[in-house]
């Protein structure tokens, strides 16, 4: 018999996706440059020469065998080496190799740590705006998901919120910054004050609450803005990175699972991790790309050019009217719809104008929409035009 949970996940539409497939077949239809799509988080920029190159040097110096074989479980030694000499110089920390575990990006390791830190049944809470697949992350682990309601004046965390909810059951909360959607980086206030309550709780109920750091954005911070390090910040925090963003490589499934030095059971966390890999098939991460970014640590694809898309639009849809909380990073942008049913408005968008805006609704935050501005400079300019005539229409109202 099929399974019963995948079976009624299909029933869930993905809607990025939708809106995705819809923009492909009407370029293909009408003509790419008729069609406007910020539907899609996927880099826009190429993974930097050096990572071409380092891949050309590693398959004609090594040993096939050797390179390609099965990877040890928690990583390569060496180059776990190398990406905690690389963390420890840019934030202050003291990670050694023995703290790291090997991934298939932020997802992989987003799976280890909530399984390394809970049991089934205990609760996982993260705050809307989320990433939509933290449904199905925190679920499939047998956990339940509490998605508590946004701050929307600053998408900072909603601290009134998390006071009420935290609960013994709580096994951990899930943080996202530079967030998606949002784009908002959570502040040296913001982290040192969720760091407070947590402790404060912990004493309470005598056992860890374990912050569990989204961070495959963490690489895509814009000038002068204030984003800390978080497991600086809160001892018993598991960090989630990926090379996705950073390197644009998301289709290489390559990140870490970083546990901070001090974090409580840290050491059995990392020990409790290849037996979570042999549960979910995971199973070590691509041997080729764990060397790749040991030997490109420090660099990154062309990330300044998706700030310059952000000043372009921020500046412009808000003078259109639009309103909005200025990123602080990421590719996206979170502005309030400008009808209350965030689904009807990028419904009208989409058909009117073409243009591929995603409604708040799936991330636990109606009443909004995200423009992924993962695009071209020349197609952020050339929609400019749309998100006028659509703020026109809705001015007219
Ligand atoms: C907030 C967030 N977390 C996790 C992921 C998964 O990252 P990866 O593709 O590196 O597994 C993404 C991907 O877009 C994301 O936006």
């Amino acid at each position: 018999m099929l399974n019963r949970t995948y079976t009624e996940m299909l029933k869930e539409k993905d809607l990025i996706f939708e809106i995705f497939q819809y923009a492909r077949q009407l370029a293909a239809e009408i003509g790419r440059d008729q069609v406007y799509d910020f539907s899609l988080g996927n880099p826009s920029v190429p993974a930097p020469e050096c990572v071409n190159q380092t891949i050309t040097d590693l398959v004609s110096s090594m040993d096939p065998l050797a390179l390609h074989g099965y990877s040890p479980g928690l990583g390569i030694p060496e180059v776990k080496a190398d990406i905690v000499r690389d963390l420890n110089q840019r934030y202050g920390s003291s990670y050694s190799p023995a703290n790291l575990l090997m991934t298939a990006g932020a997802a992989g390791a987003l799976a280890h740590a909530l399984r390394a830190v809970s049991n089934p049944g205990e609760e996982i809470i993260t705050f809307a705006p989320c990433f939509s697949e933290y449904k199905p992350y925190v679920e499939g682990a047998g956990l339940k998901l509490t998605i508590l309601p946004a701050d929307t004046e600053s998408f900072q965390i909603n601290f009134q919120a998390l006071t009420d909810s935290l609960n013994e059951n709580v096994a951990a909360v899930l943080i996202n910054s530079p967030n998606n959607p949002s784009g908002i980086v959570y502040s040296t206030d913001t982290v040192r004050r969720l760091a407070s309550i947590l402790e404060e709780k912990e004493k309470e109920y005598g056992h860890p609450i374990y912050l569990i750091s989204d961070e495959p954005y963490r690489d895509i911070l814009f000038k002068g803005v204030d984003g800390p390090y978080i497991a600086n910040l809160y001892r018993n925090t598991l960090t989630c990175y990926s090379y996705s963003k950073s390197l644009s490589l998301p289709g290489e499934r390559i990140g870490y699972l970083a546990v901070n030095p001090d974090c409580a059971m840290g050491d059995r966390i990392i020990e409790l991790c290849p037996q979570i890999s042999r549960t979910t098939g995971h199973n070590g991460a691509p041997a080729l790309f764990q060397r790749t970014v040991a030997l490109t640590a420090g660099q990154f694809a062309d990330l300044p050019v998706y700030e310059e898309n952000m000043e372009l639009l921020y500046q412009t849809l808000t003078e259109y009217g639009y309103r909005c909380v200025k990123p602080g990073g990421t590719f996206y942008m979170f502005p309030r719809s400008l009808e209350p049913d965030s689904i009807a408005f990028c419904k009208y968008a989409r058909e009117k104008y073409h243009l591929m805006l995603v409604p708040g609704d799936i991330f636990g935050c109606p009443g909004h929409f995200r423009i992924a501005y993962c695009v071209p400079t020349d197609r952020v300019k050339a929609a400019l035009p749309i998100f006028k005539a659509l703020a026109q229409d809705y001015a007219g109202c």
